[in-house]
Order: structure tokens, then sequence, then C-alpha cells
């Protein structure tokens, strides 16, 4: 039979794309989702792509009392991959409350049950925001972290220390917290992708958006930093080889290959890329000559980073395949595709 795996958040952006490539692994799939940031529709498109429709149950993971029946009802659980979390940097200046208790309620609601139930396995998503501006780049996994920029930033640093303490006082339990550096790009199909409410925050559904004339123009934030052409850097990763490093981390865990009971890793290609670059390689790949104005540097940005990868590369034994056309290009493909242009 085939092993069990809870995708919390798995009809969002990341979450979709890891249940696909669960699938195509031969896990079986049940997702928890509250549809606060995603949309029904995603179960029917991840079973177009790979003719399974995953389990699905919508709650909120911060109600204690349905988590609880939850995992009381679901004993086959072998693993979790929890991404449910909400993730907009300016709303939870604006809502710190709000950010705090869904995403560290909802991490130790998982983690309360997952002692209760015995299920010994959980994959966290973190992100390259612990580090704030690093001193030394790249980064690794041991590069300290900085205090955090925002309330959503400082619930990933919470929440890993929530997850570190706990894995430290359980032996039986084993972590890992996977650290993301900027995730892009969407599924081959044009079936999943990011699915912005409202204005995007992030660059690359910014750039797609204008590029579909849904926005007037892109602001580039800033092109008097300290890098080759003054625009700040990121490590961009496309959101299908973050997929597949949760498959690898998920047997990491289940063949107990694992060091330690809480393992950190950096998610990231390894390269960095400026907003420019983005622009430009954009126009390149989609043909779509972007409307785009220096602004101000936005209040919070630092200025540039990118990941280490070798302690991923070697001890996961992953590494991400796809280059920048890729990710650009299926981003484009799907904001086509959800614009119905041809
Ligand atoms: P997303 O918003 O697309 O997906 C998160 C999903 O969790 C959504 O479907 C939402 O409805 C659900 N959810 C939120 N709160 C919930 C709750 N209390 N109960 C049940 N479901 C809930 O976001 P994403 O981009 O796929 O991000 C997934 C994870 O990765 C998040 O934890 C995010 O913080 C983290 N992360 C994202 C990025 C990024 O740039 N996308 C970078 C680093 C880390
Ligand atoms: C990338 C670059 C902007 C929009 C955020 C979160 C971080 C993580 C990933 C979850 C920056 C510039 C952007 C625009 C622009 N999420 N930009 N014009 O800021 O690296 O990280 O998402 O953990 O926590 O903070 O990503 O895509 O917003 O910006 O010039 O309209 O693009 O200034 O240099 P960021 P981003």
């Amino acid at each position: 039979m085939a092993r069990k795996i809870l995708v919390t958040g798995g009809t969002g952006y990341i979450g979709s794309h890891t249940v696909v490539k669960l699938q195509e692994s031969g896990f079986d799939v049940i997702i928890v989702d509250n549809l606060s940031n995603s949309s029904i529709e995603v179960l029917d498109n991840i079973e177009k792509i790979t003719g399974i429709k995953p389990e699905f149950e919508q709650f909120d993971l911060a109600d204690k009392e349905k988590t609880d029946s939850f995992f009381s009802r679901n004993s086959d659980i072998e693993a979790i991959i929890h991404f449910a979390a909400s993730k907009a940097v300016g709303e939870s200046v604006e809502k710190p409350l709000l950010y705090y208790r869904n995403n560290l309620v909802s991490m130790m609601n998982v983690l309360e049950c997952q002692i209760k139930y015995d299920v010994p396995n959980i994959v966290f998503s973190s992100s390259c925001t612990v580090y704030g501006q690093p001193d030394v780049l790249p980064v690794t996994e041991q590069t300290p972290r900085k205090d955090a920029e925002s309330p959503y930033g400082n619930t990933k640093r919470v929440n890993e220390d929530i997850l570190s303490d706990t894995a430290a006082a359980n032996s039986k339990l084993k972590t890992i917290a996977l650290r993301y550096f900027n995730p892009v790009g969407a599924h081959k199909s044009a079936l999943i992708g990011e699915l912005p409410l409202g204005i995007p925050n992030n660059l690359v559904p910014f750039i797609t958006q204008t590029a579909a004339g849904l926005r007037d123009e892109l602001k580039v934030f800033g092109d008097n930093y300290n890098t080759p052409d003054g625009s700040a850097i990121r490590d961009y990763i496309h959101v299908v080889d973050l997929a597949k490093a949760h498959v690898v981390a998920i047997n990491r865990l289940l063949s107990n290959k694992n060091k330690s009971n809480y393992e950190i890793f950096n998610l990231g290609t390894g390269n960095g890329y400026s907003v420019l670059e983005m622009v430009k390689g954009f126009e390149k790949v989609s043909g779509v000559k972007l409307n785009y104005k220096i602004v101000d540097r936005r209040a919070g940005d630092i200025e540039k980073i990118w990941a280490d990868t070798t302690f991923a590369n070697e001890e996961l034994g992953w590494k991400a395949e796809k280059g920048l056309e890729d990710m650009l290009l299926s981003s484009w493909n799907w904001e086509k595709h959800l614009r119905k242009i041809e």
C-alpha cells in the first residue's frame, strides 16, 4: 500500500506542485487547506496532471479541535509537509496578530497532534527571510539568522525554534526545515501556478501581470544598490525544483537517513539575478516589451542574497535543475492561461 503524506496548504502555490510530485512518486496524498489563499479548482487541475484527485479536507489548522479530530480519523498518515501559513509581508506589518495566530498556532497544533497520534515526520516551509541581509554571501545553513524585518518573517524564525525545541524534547520526532529562496515559475502544463490575490507584491507575478495588461507599469524598486547594475539581487528557484526537494526530504525521513532530528536545508539555485536581469530575461523569453520605471527602494528590502546549496546538493542529493528561462517562460505561460491570452 502506498504511504500517505499529509500536505497542509496543499492547494496553495508550492503545495500544489509538491502534491503533483508526491503523487508522481507513488505517495498517497491528503490535503488540508482552509482555502484562505487558494481555490478548490486546484484539486481538479492536479487530477488533470496526475490522473489522481487527492483526498481533501477544508478546515483551519489554527482550530485545535478540528485539527485533533482530523488526526484522530487519519491514523495512516506517515509524514506531514506543513505549507499552511499566511505569507504577505506587508499585510503582516498591518495585522501582526493575524499572522502570529495563524502561523504559530497552526504549527503548534500540528506538532501537538503529531506527538499525540504518533506521526513522527514533518517537513516545514521556512524561508531565506530568516537570514535578513547577511554579512557574507552566499549564505550557508550556518549563517546566523537576523532579527526579522516583518511579523511574517518572525513567524518563520519562531516556527523554526518551535520545531527545533520540540524535536529536542521528543526523540521520536524527525523534522526538517527547508529555507526556500525566491520561488517562481509554474508547472509546464500551465494548469497550476501562483494565484496572487489583488495586486501582487512579488516581482515575477507583477512582471507577468504587467505583460498581460493587468498593470500599467512595473516599478523597479531601486537602482542604487551596491550590485553590478544597481538593482537588488535574489536567488530565484523554479517551484517544480522546490517541489522535488520536498519528495527527497520526505524520503529521507521515511527511510531514517536523517542525521539529527532537526535538520535545515537551503533551497535555492546558488545563482543571484538582479531585478533588471529578470526584466530583460522576461522580455527575451516572452517577446513582450515591459513598461517599467525605476522608483525608490521598497522599505524593508535587502540588497542581495543567494544560497550556498552545497549542503542540500551533497546531503539531500538534490540540485535545482531549471534555469531562469524556464522559470520566466513557465510563469508567463501560466499567466497567459489564466487570462486566456493566445
Ligand atoms: P500559498 O498562500 O499559495 O499557500 C498556502 C496555503 O495555506 C493556501 O492554500 C492557504 O489557503 C493555506 N492556509 C493558510 N493558513 C491556513 C490555515 N490556518 N489552515 C489551513 N490552511 C491554511 O503560499 P505558498 O507560496 O505556496 O507558500 C507555502 C509556504 O511556503 C508558506 O508557509 C510560506 O510562508 C512559505 N514560503 C513561501 C515563499 C514564497 O515566496 N512563495 C517563500 C518562502 C517560504
Ligand atoms: C524581489 C525583488 C524587490 C516587486 C519576499 C518575502 C520573503 C519571501 C519571498 C516568503 C526585490 C523587487 C518586487 C516589484 C520590484 N517570502 N521588486 N518591483 O522581497 O525577495 O521576498 O518573497 O518567505 O519573505 O519578503 O521577493 O518578489 O517581493 O522581490 O522591483 O513590483 O524584486 O524590491 O528586490 P522578496 P519579491
